[in-house]
């Protein structure tokens, strides 16, 4: 189920890439996903930002020095809350940089700091796809655990039909679903919590009624360890400003039950109370929220 988890969509400079609206509405709209989007330089030329933004409800990231983001570590960040990154369409250019450690864009430079897994989608002309260096790359990757989505025979630009086109949207969210299930399933006995964390303008420390985000933070942890054991695995996840608009959507989720894994928000509690959080409310948020079994 994807509902609830964070899906990085990274866009690179190949002319499927007018597709990725869609992939990131339906990521979005349909199965509740928190979609965040990255684009390199090349993929801006094929299809617009603000399209992009708008299919995910917030911002996109291309630039890595954007020097007037709160988040100058987006690329540690985004690679840190992904649950899995999915490249589409993947070009040969980004296929070469990726099997070889590059980092010169957002896209392969938060490839490099992940640990989600993983899942590309090629697209090419059939020439490129065909060519043994391009292939050399893709079985570097799949053999590094990155999983590959394979093109199809179609409709070249050029009105030729032939191999190297983009696997279709929904092949390409059926395969991610695939993975999810078999994700959750080697993960049967962990329950995961994630807690967003809101930073302030004085960074990620609320600082208020003598509780810092940190100890927050670690006070949640020490009571789920207490009642859960080892079945219990927290994630810290801070919620950067440029993120929030995941906020809304979470909230709806957890209110109509369907939040998986289960959510605990720190957070939320700054917009209803002027920028304050305390200890006193993380517990009494705490007790509204039912830990499940991740089936
Ligand atoms: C009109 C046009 C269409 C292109 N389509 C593709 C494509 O489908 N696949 C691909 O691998 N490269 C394609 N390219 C080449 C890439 O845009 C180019 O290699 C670029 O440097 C890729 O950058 P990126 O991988 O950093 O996004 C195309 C170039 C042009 C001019």
């Amino acid at each position: 189920m994807l509902a609830g988890k964070t899906i990085l969509v990274g866009i690179t400079g190949g002319i499927a890439a007018h597709y990725l609206p869609e992939l990131v509405g339906q990521l979005r709209l349909r199965h509740l996903a928190l979609v965040q989007v990255m684009m390199t330089p090349a993929a801006t030329r094929f299809v617009s930002p603000l399209t992009l933004a708008v299919a995910a409800g917030g911002r996109v990231w291309t630039d890595v020095f954007d020097e007037t983001s709160r988040a100058p570590l987006a690329h540690i960040q985004l690679a840190q809350m992904a649950d899995y990154v999915v490249v589409a369409p993947a070009t040969a250019n980004s296929i070469a940089k990726f099997a070889h450690g590059l980092g010169e864009d957002i896209v392969s430079l938060t490839l490099l700091a992940t640990r989600a897994p993983v899942i590309l989608a090629p697209a090419m002309h059939e020439a490129m796809w065909t060519n043994t260096i391009v292939q050399e790359n893709v079985a570097c990757l799949k053999a590094r655990g990155y999983h590959v989505v394979e093109p199809e025979v179609g409709l070249q630009p050029e009105g030729t039909v032939a191999g190297g086109r983009m696997a279709a949207i929904s092949t390409i969210i059926a395969r991610l679903i695939e993975i999810d299930r078999s994700i959750s399933v080697e993960a049967k006995a962990v329950v995961t919590v994630r807690v967003f964390g809101v930073p302030t303008a004085n960074g990620c420390d609320c600082g208020t009624q003598g509780t810092s985000w940190r100890e927050a933070t670690e006070w949640v942890a020490r009571s789920l360890k207490t009642c859960f054991g080892d079945q219990v695995r927290v994630e810290y996840l801070d919620l950067f400003f440029d993120a929030l608009d995941a906020f809304p959507q979470v909230m709806e989720l957890i209110a109509r039950g369907e939040a998986n894994p289960p959510l605990v928000f720190i957070g939320d509690e700054l917009f209803s109370s002027g920028g304050k959080i305390s200890g006193p409310a993380i517990r009494k948020r705490l007790e509204t929220v039912e830990f499940a079994e991740v089936k």
